[in-house]
C-alpha cells in the first residue's frame, strides 16, 4: 500500500491548480440515468471515488467513456449514455463509496423500481439514509429493506410532493431533486440542502430540459416534466481542495494561487482563515492565499451545512490550529465521531482534548514529524497537512483514502516546493 513521505518546514510559494469538484461530479454522474441520451462532464476530477461511480453506472448499463488517467485535467471529458438496463446497485459497490445511494432516486423515477444496498456505517458514523427513504416515499414509492437493500417501488410516476426534511441532508436534497425531475407535478423541497454542488447540479439538471428554482436557498421548487435530454455540462472547482491547499499555505507558511477557485464557495471557511490571521483574497480568477512571518492564531469554527463551516475542512482546520499561537474550540455538529485525526495529531505532538462534539486545541510551536495513519479521507489529508509544518519526518500511512479526494496531492505541493514524495509499494 502506497505511502507518502514528508519532510516538513518549507514554505509553499507558486500555484495550484483546482480540479473539479468530487461531491460535484459524483451526482452530475447519477443524473445520466434520467435520460437515454448522452450526458458529457467537463473538469471531471480523477479520483477512486469518480471510477467506482463510474463502475457502479457500467453495471446498471450505462455505456461510460472514462477519459484516460493521463488526460490534462481542463481537457477531461466523461460521457455516459444509454439505458438502464439493471436496476439493482449491489453491495460490492455501495459499500465503498456512500455516495452511491445517488442512483436510488434516478432509477426509480424512471423505472418505476429500485433496489440499492443499504450503504451501513462507515468511519465517520452511522451516517443514515432514512431523509431519502421519507422523500421517496412521499412521493408515492413504497419502500422496504430486504436482505440487506433497499427496495423502493412506485405504482406508475412517481408523484410531486411538499417535502419538509428535518434535517439538512445534501445527498438526500440531490436524490430527491433528480427523482421530482421526472415526477408527476410539483415539488418543493424545505429545508434543502444549499452547497454549491446543489446549484450545480440544478444547472446541469435544467439544461437537460428539468425545471427547478430556488436552488441555492433552503426552498426548492421543482416542476416534473415527462422527459430529460442529454446536456454537456462543466463540473465547478472543488471548494474543499481549495480550502485544504489553502490551509497546507496557511500552515507551511508562504504565498500561493489556487488556480480557478472561487471565493464566494467558501462561506465561513475563508473568515474563519482571515480570524487565524491569513490573507485570502480573490485574484485574476482564483484565491491567493498568504502568510509570512506570524504564527496563526487560535480562531474557534463550528461545522453547519452550507455556508457554514464545512465539516470536510474540519480536519485540516484542527492541524493548522494545532500549530496556533493560542487556543482554539473545534465543534463537529455534523457527523458524529469525526475527531480520528485527534490521536494521530497528537503522535505528533499536538495539544487537544476531545469533549463530547468539541475540540479545544492549544496551538504548540513546533509538532514532529511520525509515522502516522487514518481512517477516512479529510483525516488523512489533514496529517499531511500537520507534516508540512513539523520538524522531520511524517510518514502518512494508507494513502488509499486520499487517493478517494485528491488528485496527485503530493505532486501539487511538491511543485509548490514542499519536500513530499509517494514511497510505492
Ligand atoms: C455529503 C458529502 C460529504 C460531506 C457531507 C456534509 C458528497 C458525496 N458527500 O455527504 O463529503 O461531508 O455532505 O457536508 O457530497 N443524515 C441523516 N439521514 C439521512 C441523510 C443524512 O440523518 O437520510 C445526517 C447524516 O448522518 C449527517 C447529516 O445528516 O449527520 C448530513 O449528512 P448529508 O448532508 O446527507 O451528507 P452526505 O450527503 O452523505
Amino acid at each position: 500500500m502506497d505511502r507518502i513521505a514528508i519532510r516538513g518546514g518549507r514554505p509553499l510559494c507558486g500555484s495550484i491548480p483546482i480540479g473539479g469538484a468530487k461531491n460535484a461530479a459524483l451526482p452530475l454522474m447519477a443524473a445520466a440515468l434520467l435520460s437515454d441520451e448522452q450526458l458529457t462532464l467537463t473538469n471531471v476530477p480523477w479520483l477512486a471515488d469518480i471510477a467506482s461511480m463510474a463502475a457502479l453506472l457500467a453495471q446498471h448499463g450505462l455505456a461510460v467513456d472514462l477519459p484516460a488517467p493521463e488526460t490534462a485535467a481542463q481537457a477531461r471529458v466523461l460521457r455516459l449514455g444509454g439505458a438502464i438496463q439493471n436496476t439493482t446497485a449491489p453491495y460490492d459497490i455501495v459499500r465503498k463509496m456512500r455516495a452511491s445511494i445517488l442512483v436510488l432516486g434516478p432509477i426509480l423515477a424512471r423505472c418505476g423500481e429500485a433496489r440499492v444496498s443499504l450503504p451501513g456505517g462507515c468511519a465517520i458514523g452511522t451516517r443514515p439514509v432514512d431523509l431519502h427513504l421519507k422523500g421517496l416515499e412521499a412521493m408515492g414509492a413504497s419502500v422496504s429493506i430486504e436482505g440487506g437493500y433497499i427496495h423502493a417501488r412506485s405504482e406508475g410516476r412517481l408523484r410531486g410532493a411538499s417535502i419538509v426534511s428535518p434535517a439538512v441532508s445534501v445527498g438526500a436534497t440531490e436524490n430527491l431533486m433528480m427523482a421530482a425531475s421526472l415526477a408527476d407535478g410539483h415539488t418543493t423541497l424545505i429545508n434543502a440542502a444549499r452547497e454549491p454542488e446543489i446549484s450545480d447540479l440544478a444547472e446541469c439538471l435544467n439544461a437537460m430540459g428539468g425545471r427547478i428554482r430556488g436552488h441555492g436557498s433552503e426552498r426548492i421548487e421543482i416542476e416534473g416534466v415527462q422527459r430529460l435530454s442529454g446536456t454537456t455540462h462543466h463540473i465547478i472547482p472543488d471548494r474543499i481542495e481549495t480550502g485544504t491547499y489553502a490551509i497546507a499555505t496557511a500552515i507551511a507558511g508562504g504565498d500561493v494561487m489556487l488556480e480557478g477557485g472561487r471565493i464566494e464557495h467558501l462561506g465561513a471557511f475563508a473568515t474563519a482563515l482571515s480570524r487565524a490571521g491569513v490573507d485570502i483574497f480573490a485574484e485574476n480568477g482564483g484565491i491567493r492565499v498568504r502568510r509570512n512571518g506570524h504564527r496563526v492564531r487560535g480562531a474557534d469554527i463550528m461545522t453547519e451545512p452550507y455556508p457554514g463551516f464545512p465539516t470536510d475542512l474540519q480536519a485540516q482546520f484542527m492541524a493548522l490550529m494545532a500549530t496556533a499561537e493560542g487556543a482554539a474550540m473545534i465543534t463537529e455538529t455534523i457527523f458524529e465521531n469525526r475527531f480520528m485525526h485527534v490521536p494521530e495529531l497528537a503522535r505528533m505532538g499536538a495539544d487537544i482534548v476531545v469533549h463530547n462534539a468539541s475540540a479545544i486545541v492549544r496551538g504548540v510551536k513546533n509538532l514532529s514529524g511520525a509515522p502516522v495513519m487514518a481512517t477516512d479521507l479529510r483525516a488523512s489529508v489533514s496529517l499531511v497537512l500537520a507534516g508540512l509544518a513539523a520538524g522531520g519526518e511524517t510518514i502518512v500511512n494508507r494513502v488509499y483514502h486520499l487517493d478517494r479526494g485528491y488528485e496527485r496531492v503530493e505532486a501539487k505541493l511538491a511543485a509548490c516546493g514542499a519536500d513530499i514524495e509517494r514511497l510505492a509499494g
